[in-house]
Formats: C-alpha cells, structure tokens, sequence
C-alpha cells in the first residue's frame, strides 16, 4: 500500500518535448512514481498568446493535482515562461519551471559572457530567459533566437540529416556570428536535436539542456514535499488530451524506451478569465 509520504511527481508538457524531461528524472529517480500530461490536443503552446498558455497550464496542473503530486514539473519552456508564476502562486505543492535551472547552468557554462537562447516564438518574445539571466549576472550578453521549424522536425522524427543541418544553420549563424560560447536548448523539444545542433556549433560552445538543469531543483523539491521514493509502485502513468497511437509511437523516441500505453483524458475546462479549482491532493 503507498504511504502517504509517497509522492508522485507530475509534468506536464503540450505534448511529447516533456518527455526529454521525464527521461532525465526516470533515470536519475528509478524507483519514482510519475504522472505525464501532454496536452497534444491542443499543441503546440509555442505559437499561443500568454493568455492562452496560462489558461492550459492551469487546467494541466488542475489535472494533475488530483493524482496525489507532491511535485509538479512544468515540462514545457512556453508553458513556464508564460505560466510558471501563476502557478507557484496558486498552486499547494512546489512548482519546478525550466527557465531558472537553465540559466544558471548557462551561467556558470560561459566563459565569454555571451549566451545564446532557442525557444519557441512565445519563450523568445517573453524574454524570459533573457530577464532571468541578467537578474543573475546583469553584464551577460544574450542572443535570443525562436527557431519555428525546430519543433515540427522533431515531431516528423527528423532528428538529423540534410534538411535538418539547413534550419539549423539558418537559425544558429546569428549566434554564432555573436560569438555566443553557450546555448540554451529552451525548448523540451530540442535535445532530440542535439547532435546536429553541437556538430553545428563545435567542441567549444556548451549546450545547456533544461532537462539535466532540473534535476536538483526537482530533487530538492521532492525532499521538501516529504516526498520519498517508493519501490512498490515505481511506474509512470501517461495521459494525453488526444491521438494515444501516435503519442505512444513517438513516445518511445524521446524515452529511449517504449512500453508507453497513453491513456486519453478530457481536461476541466475554464472559462477564458477564470481558473480551475487548484486543490491539495488527497493522501
Ligand atoms: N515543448 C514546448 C516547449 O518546451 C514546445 C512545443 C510547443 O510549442 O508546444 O516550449
């Protein structure tokens, strides 16, 4: 039976990017319970106006709060540079977002003091990571850069070749003309790209994945909410808002493991101004 000092960990995503993140906490925790929301329903979050984005987030994480999360990860750089305040401030447990792990890693990467950032069009033009950056260390440069294409590659499952290494340049030349000597990849969706993405850049340029930069926060996290690991139920429970078959295909991609059976939910909707009802979980 699990204690009630048993807690899962629930992320959520706008649909598959997230599961780079859940890779990194499945390998790193092996005996963590977890829940995983895409809302592939209504993907991608990266071409949504703010308003939209916190709207979607608070109905993912009203979702999963009713799965008894002692921890909610916010597995989506657009839903963390649009949602991550408001949820912290609404919600009962501790929310981890990518924006702030990442760009300390970035920090104490650099060498130059030039970063490089890639996100979605909606993280880019929030200026998220570039206000968290310079709150940390006000004399780093930053190069923001929104690269579109990247995410329908991924989603195609072209994760390299000739087509990919042209978008990557178009989107990459910027920094590297500024002399960037570290990126942020500040979508969940990116490290699918990372071979292609480190060839372009060269040896001497750090990429900095949210993923790996999580870890302790979420850690830490875990720790704080009485949290601890439970070797009777180590599972993961997969929701998704639509299209089970093809999630569960491409999930097997970005876990590097299959054995992923989806189950298809219907999240509570709220009204354009409002928000869901966020509860405790009960334990
Ligand atoms: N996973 C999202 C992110 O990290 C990108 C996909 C989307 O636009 O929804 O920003």
């Amino acid at each position: 039976m699990a204690s009630s000092s048993v807690k899962t960990i629930g992320l959520f995503d706008s649909g598959l990017g997230g599961l780079t993140v859940l890779r990194e906490l499945q390998h790193a925790l092996p005996e963590q319970r977890f829940a995983y929301l895409g809302d592939n329903a209504r993907f991608p979050y990266g071409t949504k106006s703010p308003e939209t984005i916190v709207r979607y987030s608070r109905e993912c994480a009203e979702f999963l709060m009713q799965r008894d999360v002692g921890v909610i990860v916010v597995a989506c750089n657009t839903a963390s540079a649009a949602a991550l305040a408001v949820l912290e401030s609404e919600l009962p447990v501790p929310v981890i977002g990518t924006v702030e792990p990442a760009a300390r890693a970035a920090l104490a990467a650099t060498r130059s003091g030039k970063v490089g950032v890639l996100g979605t069009n909606a993280t880019v033009a929030s200026a998220v990571y570039e206000n968290a950056l310079k709150k940390l260390n006000p004399s780093v440069k930053v190069v923001s850069q929104a690269c579109p294409l990247f995410v329908p590659l991924v989603e195609a499952g072209m994760f390299d070749g000739e087509i990919v290494d042209k978008v990557i340049e178009l989107y990459l030349a910027p920094l590297k003309a500024e002399g960037v000597d570290t990126v942020i990849l500040g979508c969940t969706h990116y490290p699918l790209l990372l071979s292609p993405i480190k060839r372009y850049l060269g040896d001497a340029v750090q990429v900095v994945e949210c993923s790996k930069a999580m870890l302790e926060d979420v850690i830490k996290a875990l720790a704080q909410a009485n949290g601890r690991p439970s070797s009777d139920v180590p599972s993961t429970s997969y929701f998704v808002t639509d299209a089970v078959g093809q999630f569960n295909q491409l999930a097997a991609l970005f876990l590097g493991h299959g054995g992923v059976h989806a189950s298809k939910v219907e999240l509570a909707i709220s009204s354009p101004s409002g928000k869901p009802h966020l509860r405790a979980a009960s334990s």
